[in-house]
């Protein structure tokens, strides 16, 4: 059984390990570009911060007439001109690079974590499916993640430089860190101030929106002109966004006057810091010089610094965090199942005390459910919407696990059944079958992957699921590409493409059990009936050889024209089993089966 924990109680996990493992997890990818963008960036932080060393020392030679010192500055300011540009260039491309291979390396990561897990539940578990969503939306920008990393590390370095440099002449200097904090502050309070008006005032921009799209888009035209409502349409739309725009002006003056203020006390500083470094400490020129360059860029590089880790913070971060998340809850669930799927049924299925309710729902689905499928037989689930019939059918795919008791597949739990080898004897159709938008050849033959080009295993499939009129029908027959937003695409009817994933169901040539969970509704009952009788033939080995293979079908169908030619009727009602017998059997005890037959034969004649 796998392991679960309570998702309720597991959060997302903390925001350094799970940016630990996102780089770990881009190392394992690319182990030589990691480090090499990461070192790139570290390198094209350097020559911008040592500008200011450079000029301080070209001033000191030329004060002092030592040529050499003149020429080495010279060269060093020379050097450190050409290399911002080079490394620039070398970084962003290596850092590009980095990107894209990381980003499809990540990409492919959460995919297979998703399909790694064997059950669906965290496919229907709202706080999952939230999550998943999210993910699935910033994995393709968690990438930027790392060149943010790389570049608060490069802010750092830079930054580390100057107040190093400024320290080398008094280390009173470093105050000026302290002088450049407001600037920071207002520069990161201010969006958020901005963007809070913004929303309080999202109603009346979403009223101008609305306007501007009645008065100009072409389903409202004729309206509009016959009632003559046009002009008025402009003018409470330029009414609501004046309720919208104003506030928000408001809001950016006041965040823009504090923000005025913080870069006076920097400026207050850092003239103070000119003036102590000349005056007081009466400072070579070149120190002074030295304080000019390297304080001017402090604010600039606390300010990267500080939106950069902001920017980390509140969006990558969370990114790797829902993908450490992803990973623990992929772990969670690895499959502890060691028996391999049976060949063949022998002793066939049986359900012992089976009960299930769906995650994070109260409501019982399958109440203490006892069956036994005998090896060969067709078995029909009759019940009213909601019963449980889909329920059950998804359980022997073991989509779901049972809360309670068990399902022995040939006396093994099916639990311990590995779920993709025991996927592997299944085929079938489902009542919400998905419409694979492929060439109508190849949304039949994903049925059966291995024989996904097999051109006479299609036609046989097609052939079963009785299909053929709707090929024929189809420009292109087998190669007509379905979905009319694909090229050449072409849009079919939900009954064909309910016939088509009946023959997709059938691709399969020898499963073990064959699931038709009402993938005929659409279909008139006569051909249902048709169809049913093909495969019931089928079944008991009329054909084929599943006289040695035991295959199980498994029928829903309210029809009980189609019901009644299955050896065991299995009646669900409020999620517990009331009948289970032939159909001979259940019309004598005169029950429920009984009652509903003959409501709907009365209604046939
Ligand atoms: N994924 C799900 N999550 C929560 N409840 C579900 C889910 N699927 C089905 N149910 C509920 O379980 C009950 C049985 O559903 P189902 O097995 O599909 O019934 P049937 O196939 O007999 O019509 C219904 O009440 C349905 O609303
Ligand atoms: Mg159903």
């Amino acid at each position: 059984m796998p392991r679960r924990k309570d998702p309720r109680r597991d959060d997302l996990p903390p925001a350094f390990s799970s940016m630990w493992r996102a780089l770990k997890r881009a190392y394992y990818a690319e182990p030589r570009l990691l480090p090499v963008s990461f070192g790139l960036s570290l390198l094209a932080a350097l020559p911008d911060a040592l500008l200011a060393l450079w000029m301080k020392l070209l001033v000191d030679g030329v004060e002092r007439h030592q040529r050499n010192l003149v020429m080495a500055a010279g060269a060093g300011l020379a050097v450190s001109a050409v290399a911002t540009w080079f490394l620039k260039v070398t970084s962003d491309r290596a850092q590009r690079r980095f990107r894209d291979r990381v980003a499809v390396a990540l990409e492919s990561h959460v995919a297979g974590l998703q399909a790694s897990v064997s059950t669906i539940a965290h496919h229907e578990r709202p706080e999952f499916v939230d999550r998943l969503a999210m993910l699935r939306d910033q994995v393709f920008v968690l990438d930027h993640m790392y060149i943010s990393l790389f570049s608060t590390c490069g802010w750092i370095l830079r930054l580390g430089v100057t107040v190093v440099l400024l320290m080398s002449i008094h280390p009173v200097l470093a105050l000026l860190v302290v002088f450049a904090l407001p600037t920071v502050f207002t520069s990161t309070w201010r969006p958020g101030v901005e963007r809070e008006v913004q929303e309080r005032a999202v109603p009346a921009i979403r009223l101008a929106a609305h306007l501007f799209n009645t008065a100009t888009t072409a389903p409202a035209g004729k309206e509009v002109r016959v009632t003559g409502i046009g002009d008025q349409l402009v003018r409470q739309r330029r009414e609501a966004w004046e309720r919208w725009y104003r506030p928000v002006a408001a809001a950016r003056w006041g965040t823009a006057l504090w923000h005025t203020l913080a870069w006076a006390i920097f400026g207050a500083g850092y003239v103070g810091a000119v003036v102590f470094v000349s005056s007081v400490l009466k400072a070579s020129p070149g120190n002074v010089l030295l304080v000019l360059a390297a304080g001017a860029r402090l604010s600039a590089y606390i300010g990267a610094t500080v939106g950069e880790i902001g920017f980390l913070r509140g969006f990558w971060l969370d990114g790797s965090r829902r993908m450490a998340w992803l990973e623990d809850y992929a772990a969670s669930l690895v499959e502890h199942a060691d028996a391999p799927a049976p060949e063949r049924l022998k002793d066939g299925i049986r359900f012992e005390h089976v009960s299930f309710t769906y995650p994070g729902t109260a409501r019982r689905v399958l109440d203490d459910v006892n069956l036994e499928l005998k090896p060969g037989a067709v078995v029909a689930i009759v019940g009213e919407n909601g019963a449980g019939k889909s329920t059950l059918v998804k359980l022997l795919c073991r989509l779901y696990q049972p809360d309670q008791g068990r399902i022995l597949i040939d006396g093994v739990d099916l639990a311990r059944i590995r779920a993709g080898e025991w996927r592997l004897r299944i085929a079938g159709a489902f009542q919400d079958f998905f419409r694979f938008e492929f060439r109508a050849r190849q949304s039949v033959s994903v049925g059966d992957v291995p024989r996904l080009d097999d051109q006479p295993a299609v036609l046989a499939a097609v052939e079963r699921a009785g299909a053929g009129d709707v090929v024929e029908r189809l420009a292109s027959g087998l190669e007509t590409q379905l979905g009319t937003t694909w090229p050449q695409g072409v849009e079919v009817s939900f009954g064909q493409w309910q016939k088509l994933a009946l023959a997709r169901g059938f691709m399969r040539d020898r499963p073990l059990l064959l699931v038709l969970d009402e993938p005929t509704a659409a279909l008139d009952a006569e051909t249902e009936h048709a169809l049913f009788e093909r495969y019931a033939a089928v079944a008991r080995g009329g054909k084929q050889d599943n006289a040695t293979d035991g295959r199980i079908t498994i029928l829903v169908s309210h029809r009980f024209s189609t019901v009644r030619m299955a050896e065991l009727i299995v009646v669900l009602d409020g999620a517990r089993v009331v009948e289970a017998g032939t159909h001979e059997e259940l019309m004598a005890k005169g029950g429920q089966y009984a009652e509903l037959y003959g409501i709907q034969a009365a209604a046939y004649r």
